[in-house]
């Protein structure tokens, strides 16, 4: 079983800072780096290193060819990777606090991630047979038609609505079979803050599909038809949480598309994401399989 990731590509600019920037304040910054990034490349970045094989589709710009080279060198079939001349890569300003950072702020530019034709969808998805598995995020155009296209196809249709925006209420979410996401994006689906009430509420709307909430350092929540599964998040000294949902993720779809029983799935994907917030950065900070392995 093959899984596509049709996702985001981005060049992250991370700052550390004492406090996040406020309306009309110039503040000065105590570090900068520069790491690849973005929902998509991050993603697959996990899945290769949970030692599954993933085919990558999106688009970059020309200052972009080192993304495609990093997600070459950590073993994602990048054939599908297209480049667009005369729009830039996609960029996020990332702030971190530079204490206790357990949260960050992110500025996104979607650039080339929102130059997406249907011809590049027919294209990537005539690679595909009924059962493969495609991944999508909301940070490139045409999510719509991508879901709508792949279920047509018989696909297992998986979606992070991230980051969230009022455009996801009206996507065919009937048409998923697991719906991932953290609290910010499961009240913005349901207006709801309470967790279980988060899941009941979306299991109640979307009977046949599997719907995992992750609850930062609370863990995950997990429901489908016929069970709710709840696991913890392990302890840790937290870094830096950005790519922490993305780790979950990659993670998770690589144990489903070998057959991993769903709880063991979600217990992998939890001990992976403790790996990354205790790293700074994105990609950079995912675990490979064997820390993950030795972790457990
Ligand atoms: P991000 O946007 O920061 O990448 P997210 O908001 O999409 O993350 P979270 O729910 O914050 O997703 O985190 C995803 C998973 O990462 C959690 O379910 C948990 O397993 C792990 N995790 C996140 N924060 C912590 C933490 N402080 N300690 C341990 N594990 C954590
Ligand atoms: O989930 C983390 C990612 O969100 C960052 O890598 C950044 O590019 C934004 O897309």
């Amino acid at each position: 079983m093959k899984i596509i990731n049709f996702g985001s590509i981005n060049i992250d600019h991370v700052y550390s800072v004492p406090h996040f920037v406020q309306p009309g304040e110039t503040l000065a910054s105590h570090s900068y780096q520069t790491f690849a990034g973005g929902k998509g490349l991050n993603q697959s970045v996990a899945i290769a290193r949970a030692g599954a094989e993933v085919l990558h589709a999106g688009k970059i710009g020309t200052d972009g060819e080192w993304l495609r080279k990093d997600l070459d060198k950590a073993g994602v079939d990048t054939s599908n990777i297209e480049i667009e001349d005369k729009i830039p890569t996609g960029h996020a300003i990332i702030q971190v606090l530079s204490e206790g950072q357990r949260e960050n702020c992110i500025l996104l530019f979607g650039g080339a991630n929102q130059s997406i034709q249907s011809s590049e969808i027919d294209d990537v998805l005539a690679q595909t047979k009924s059962g493969d598995i495609i991944l999508l995020q909301n940070e490139i155009n045409a999510v719509s038609e991508i879901i709508e296209k792949s279920y047509k196809k018989g696909l297992r249709i998986v979606l992070n609505p991230a980051p969230f925006d009022s455009e996801i209420r009206n996507l065919p979410l009937d048409k998923i079979d697991i719906l991932i996401l953290n609290e910010t994006e499961g009240e913005g689906l349901t207006n709801h803050r309470d967790p279980q009430t988060i899941v009941d509420d979306l299991a109640k709307k979307l009977p046949d599909c599997t719907v995992i909430l992750t609850l930062g350092e609370h863990g995950v929540m997990c429901r489908d038809k016929t069970e709710l599964i709840k696991i913890p998040a392990k302890e840790v000294e937290v870094v830096d949480t950005t790519a922490a949902g993305d780790t979950f993720i990659g993670y998770f779809v690589a144990e489903i598309s070998q057959g991993t029983e769903l709880e063991q799935a979600l217990i992998t994907a939890t001990q992976a994401a403790a790996i990354c917030v205790t790293r700074r950065g994105a990609a950079v900070s995912i675990p490979t399989r064997a820390e993950v392995t030795n972790a457990i």
